[in-house]
């Protein structure tokens, strides 16, 4: 884990909001300190993330506030301050939050300064939030997605309370810059563009639990890219829910309304910074303009996520996706005629009310034309409060499982069809780190997303270097340095 702590100096922050929490920052640090002094120890504390990587980049600002208030990080759960940021996009995501507070309360009996806190989506949801008031008394604070902003003063207020300190907002029109944050990676960061999304898809619980959409200015952008490049950052991946439709909320006189398409061109201009990623785009609003940019800048990496969702155009439309399985077709194609290197992933969802096996053979059809590099597929959950909860041909539990195994048969024949096309050749990969399974390996990253795993020496990480693909092992390939 890197040490570096992003606008931990007072001087250099301008927004209010961030200047404030540094200064109860302080304060946390008084009581963190007094603790230290009485338990003659060092106070440890551990941040949880489940979900997507705009948590992933939430944790970060979770931590750097808990380390400047005097934590030692640690990845155990056995520790003086836990924090789960939570993700409640499906259900199983939900119950894996329950269990593991489950055997939290167990470490806590055993630790009487031990501070339990819950926040991220799943804390969006008046029945989650019920449900741990009530069988998990022993969480000391609650809050939402809205108001992480405020977690310097909600972590100064637990500290001197024994109450349940619950803090959930609504909604919120504000942006918060300049908060600090404690990188998990020296060399790669995530970079919010906008929050919250509007396309209210009938099966996505997100807008609820993050709101509408909100853009970052791009200056703001800028200036945070160019940060981290001096900070010796190498990889920035723009994180928005619907990337294409960033600057949108912004009023048409506004000289910050630019196209996510002018915003990724001006990122690429950042001296640095040598690969630009971005997450998620919706096909909906995939533009011409984005291409181009696309095809004339060889810093934005050859991986595009292109979440299908479904196949069927019934489905499609009771989804709210806004296209059909012919546009959808089409846009790979225009895609992959400009950028022939480009990989194509996706995210697909089996079991949406009313999916018959039939209509499954869409999604197939559309997995085997597009030939996705790879994809995410999830059975349907149902979220309440979403539309399609009270849509009522939910479908049986055997059917989706079949049609469930039969979609990931194909996925995994075309993804590794894929795959062996990149056999033999010579890739410039960012070294990512060491081989959790064999430590002579390093792993490093390609462009287009794909992993390869090579002998070198621990000193490459964080560098790009070139490597042969030389065998293919379905998603990953096993290489050489050249
Ligand atoms: N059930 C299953 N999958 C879902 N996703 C979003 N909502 C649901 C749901 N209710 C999937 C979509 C989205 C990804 C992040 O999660 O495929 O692209
Ligand atoms: Fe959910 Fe659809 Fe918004 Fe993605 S675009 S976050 S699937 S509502």
């Amino acid at each position: 884990m890197n040490g570096n702590i992003l606008n931990s100096n007072i001087n250099d922050i301008k927004d209010e909001e961030s200047s404030r929490a540094l200064k109860y920052i302080e304060l946390a640090k008084e009581k963190v300190t007094a603790l230290e002094k009485e338990l003659g120890r060092k106070m440890r504390a551990c941040v949880v993330t489940f979900g997507c990587q705009m948590n992933a980049r939430d944790s970060e600002k979770l931590l750097a506030t808990l380390s400047l208030a005097g934590y030692e990080e640690t990845d155990s759960e056995d520790a003086d301050f836990v924090i789960y940021n939570t993700c409640t996009v499906r259900d199983n995501a939900d119950q894996r939050v329950y269990g593991r507070l489950g055997q939290l309360g167990n470490l806590k009996k055993n630790n009487p300064h031990m501070k339990v806190a819950i926040c991220g989506c799943m804390m969006q949801e008046t029945s989650s939030v019920e449900k741990i008031q009530k069988s998990y008394r022993f969480v000391d604070l609650i809050f939402g997605t809205h108001n992480i902003y405020k977690f310097a003063e909600l972590l100064n207020t637990t500290l001197e309370s024994d109450r349940m300190i619950i803090d959930i907002w609504k909604d919120t029109d504000k942006i918060v810059e300049d908060l600090p944050v404690k990188r998990k990676y020296s060399f790669k960061s995530g970079v919010n563009i906008m929050y919250g999304c509007n396309n209210f898809c009938t099966y996505c619980i997100v807008p609820y639990v993050r709101g509408r959409e909100r853009s970052r200015s791009p200056r703001e952008i800028i200036r945070e890219c160019e940060k981290l490049s001096g900070d010796g950052v190498k990889e920035v991946m723009l994180l928005g829910q619907n990337v294409n439709s960033y600057g949108l909320d912004f009023a048409d006189n506004d000289p910050d309304r630019i196209s996510f398409a002018l915003l990724l061109e001006e990122v690429c201009k950042v001296d640095g910074i040598k690969r630009v990623r971005f997450m998620t785009p919706h096909p909906k609003d995939f533009s011409d303009e984005l291409l181009d940019v696309i095809e004339r800048n060889p810093k934005i990496a050859r991986h595009i996520h292109l979440p299908l969702q479904a196949g069927n155009n019934e489905i499609l439309r009771r989804m709210n996706r806004k296209y059909t399985k012919e546009q959808y077709l089409a846009l790979v194609d225009k895609i992959r005629k400009k950028l022939p290197d480009v990989a194509i992933t996706t995210d697909i969802i089996v079991g949406f009310p009313g999916e018959t096996s039939e209509m499954l053979d869409d999604t197939i059809d559309v997995v085997r034309k597009a030939s996705f590099d790879n994809a995410f597929t999830f059975i349907y959950s149902k979220r309440t409060g979403t539309p399609a909860a009270g849509f009522e041909d939910q479908v049986p539990e055997d059917v989706v499982k079949e049609n469930f195994d039969r979609l990931l048969k194909v996925v995994q024949d075309t993804a590794k069809e894929q795959a062996l096309k990149l056999s033999g050749r010579v890739e410039e990969v960012l070294v990512e780190g060491r081989n959790d399974h064999d430590e002579r390996l390093l792993t490093g990253r390609m462009s287009n997303n794909t992993l390869v795993h090579f002998e070198a020496d621990e000193s490459l990480i964080g560098s790009f270097v070139n490597v042969r693909l030389d065998e293919c092992h379905g998603f990953y390939y096993m290489g050489r340095m050249v």
